[in-house]
């Protein structure tokens, strides 16, 4: 990597809207940092995909960031995270960060009782994603996952503090109750958007672990340890593709992110099929 590297862009993609909530983190930790992002809207939800479509469609989308001239990728999505990650880090000759291990790390910090419970896809709690990530770090820690994948449609939609969200969160979390957690982990990128509305149904005294609080720190770590940390003094510019409704994606992130946003491209995903 030499002096301009520096200066490129981080890219960053997930399913959706569900990514934002690391971008947003991202932003705070790095504000010089340039970003491009790609939400995968035509074919969200992963979570609800076999292993190797998920990794077809990371392939995919790293391609195409790759296109962009990007200096790093973050997996902004857990369910990717946890499946396609080594095939990534196989084929793909730049730093790629997931979301799995720095969830994992800070849930175990944040946890006084080691009972850690965590929410995520149906693909991320099948293949167990934190459980075997928690347990290589502190094999006495007990976790308890649950997937919760009516959350990604939601927060697609916007329904931030819905009542139907209540409703939902009410009826997937009561169970996790029980098991005493004090901890848990938002194991989806999707879920921030609706932790209001989460924190309230499971209660106060259980903290939440966000991925996008938890990866920004080691996305700057990592960065810093390959000298690829932006030297500009201005702040970073954002750019966001989508493979679907780009209007829909610029309001509910609009909505989530608090600011408005110049544009959102569409990607036509013939293309992003046929020539990746
Ligand atoms: N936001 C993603 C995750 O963190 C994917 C949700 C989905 O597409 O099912 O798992």
């Amino acid at each position: 990597m030499n002096h301009s590297d520096k200066q490129k862009p981080i890219g960053v993609f997930d399913s959706g809207i569900g990514g934002l909530t690391v971008v947003k983190r991202l932003a705070s930790t790095l504000p010089n940092e340039s970003i491009i992002y790609f939400g995968d809207t035509a074919r969200v939800p992963y979570g609800s995909k076999s292993n190797s479509t998920v990794i077809e469609y990371s392939i995919q989308n790293t391609k195409f960031l790759l296109q962009k001239n990007i200096k790093a990728l973050v997996v902004a999505c857990n369910t990717a995270s946890s499946i396609a990650i080594p095939d990534l880090k196989k084929m793909f000759d730049i730093p790629i960060i997931g979301m799995i291990e720095p969830g994992a790390k800070m849930a175990l910090k944040k946890s006084r009782s080691n009972k850690i419970g965590v929410i995520g896809t149906r693909a991320t709690v099948g293949n167990l994603a934190y459980s075997k990530e928690i347990k290589k770090m502190n094999s006495s820690a007990y976790v308890y996952e649950k997937p919760c994948p009516l959350f990604v449609p939601l927060a697609e939609e916007g329904w931030i503090k819905h009542q139907a969200t209540y409703e939902i969160a009410e009826e997937y979390l009561k169970e996790l109750r029980e098991y005493g957690i004090d901890t848990l982990v938002l194991g989806c990128t999707h879920y921030p958007i609706l932790s209001e509305v989460i924190q309230e149904v499971i209660g106060n005294k259980i903290t939440l672990i966000d991925s996008g609080v938890a990866s920004s720190e080691v996305i700057k770590l990592e960065l810093e340890k390959l000298s690829l940390l932006s030297d500009e003094n201005k702040t970073g510019v954002q750019e966001y593709y989508v493979s679907d409704i780009p209007a829909k994606f610029k309001e509910v992130a609009e909505l989530f992110l608090g600011r408005v946003i110049d544009h959102v491209h569409k990607v036509d995903l013939e293309v992003l099929i046929s020539e990746h």
